[in-house]
């Protein structure tokens, strides 16, 4: 087995709080050793053992790759003109997915494979090396399966999101939809996901729909995940915490009731506030989860309705000057937080055994990320221990 030293890391986050200062586990003029796809050590540089080949990275700052678990990247086209019209003054509106339904469904396979490769390597040049996909703009029983074959070539984190929004040929019937999703197209789908996901907002799932939709996908052996109370409040976020969610997405819109829920269970509440800025929606109340004990994750929320961007960096700039978390939990948020939103002990830090999923930064500390915002400081990226940027 070939190693390689990766030396000379000016600060590297482990998120192991056992090996390092804080809760990012931070040591500095630290070493890693990558091997088989792992790490096989993690230190102080000057205690680093020998390895076949040395990498010096020059005093730079390393951190685990980005656990991005959110994305919507199975589909054709794009909305930029719904994105201009709410420039001018419109407001997002649940329907506005009927679009890319109509394009994701006119096109190929190839199309959409190649659409999602090359988002998926964009997301992967800023630092993202774990990323959660999911169906959603197919909304047949055929378009929901492709998606998530399209999807599952590329992430082993497939979400079947087949109640996104009810589609034109159900218009008027969300109930006949839902009936249909729960009879045919989970049990159809079921075997090509890991989770199931339901956009519960007005607009598009009731609570009583979302709890249908969700529990037929427990049945069927996938893990639910929500999509939650982003536009309004509503009765997602609670929902999720009692049916156990692995996550619920958005929570932009929450009562002292629905913090309480979360921190009274396991639900992670991922926060995606580059939708909150596309949209230009408030911000979730970050401090008042964290405060509360919740366990918060950040992810990109990469769609062509609410916010077509991949970058990590940028929502942890988001995180950090529009929803007040420390940089230090915004980049734990990024990486541990995305992991755990994902149920995923492989990733998401860096410590003997797990992944070799190691991002490096053109900057001497992880502090650059909500300092230099907009500047594309990832210099490196290796994945599974393969430089791949
Ligand atoms: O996470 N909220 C629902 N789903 C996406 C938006 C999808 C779209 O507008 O195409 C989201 O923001
Ligand atoms: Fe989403």
């Amino acid at each position: 087995m070939a190693t390689t030293l990766i030396d000379n890391i000016g600060t590297l986050v482990t998120n192991d709080p056992t090996v390092g200062d804080g809760p990012l586990g931070i040591l500095r003029d630290a070493a890693v050793v990558l091997g088989d796809g792992h790490v096989a050590w993690v230190g102080p540089a000057a205690q680093a053992p020998a390895a076949d080949e040395l990498h010096d990275l020059g005093g730079r700052a390393a951190l685990p790759g980005f656990v991005d678990s959110h994305a919507h990247l199975v589909f054709g086209g794009d909305r930029a003109e719904e994105f201009a019209a709410r420039m001018t003054g419109a407001r997002y509106e649940a329907g506005g997915i009927r679009t890319t339904v109509a394009a994701t469904r006119a096109a190929s396979d190839d199309q959409l494979g190649a659409n999602m490769a090359r988002l998926v390597a964009e997301a992967r040049r800023s630092g993202t090396t774990t990323v959660e996909c999911k169906s959603g703009y197919g909304q047949s029983v055929a378009d929901e399966l492709r998606s998530l074959d399209v999807a599952g070539r590329q992430t082993t984190e497939t979400t079947l999101l087949a109640a996104h929004v009810t589609p034109p040929e159900f218009a008027g019937r969300t109930d006949d939809y839902v009936r249909m999703v729960v009879e045919e197209m989970v049990p159809k789908c079921a075997p090509h996901a890991r989770w199931i996901d339901v956009f519960c907002e007005e607009g598009a799932f009731n609570v009583e729909q979302s709890r249908a939709v969700l529990e037929a996908g427990i049945a069927a052996g996938l893990t639910p995940r929500v999509h939650g109370n982003q536009l309004s409040y509503g009765a997602g976020v609670k929902l999720a915490a009692e049916l156990g969610a692995a996550s619920v997405d958005h929570v932009t819109y929450t009562t002292d009731a629905d913090i309480d829920a979360l921190a009274g269970g396991s639900t992670v509440a991922t926060l995606l506030p580059g939708a909150d800025f596309c949209t230009r929606n408030k911000y979730p109340d970050a401090r008042a989860l964290i405060d509360a004990g919740v366990t918060v994750a950040l992810a990109a929320d990469c769609n062509p309705g609410t916010c077509y961007t991949t970058s990590i960096p940028f929502c942890i700039a988001l995180a950090i000057r529009e929803m007040h978390m420390t940089p230090e939990e915004a980049v734990w948020a990024a990486t541990a937080g995305g992991a755990a939103a994902l149920q995923r002990n492989d990733v998401g830090r860096i410590a003997t055994g797990l992944r070799a999923d190691i991002i490096a930064l053109d900057a001497p500390s992880y502090l650059h990320l909500g300092y230099r915002p907009g500047v594309a400081l990832v210099r490196e990226v290796w994945q599974g221990g393969v430089r791949k940027a």
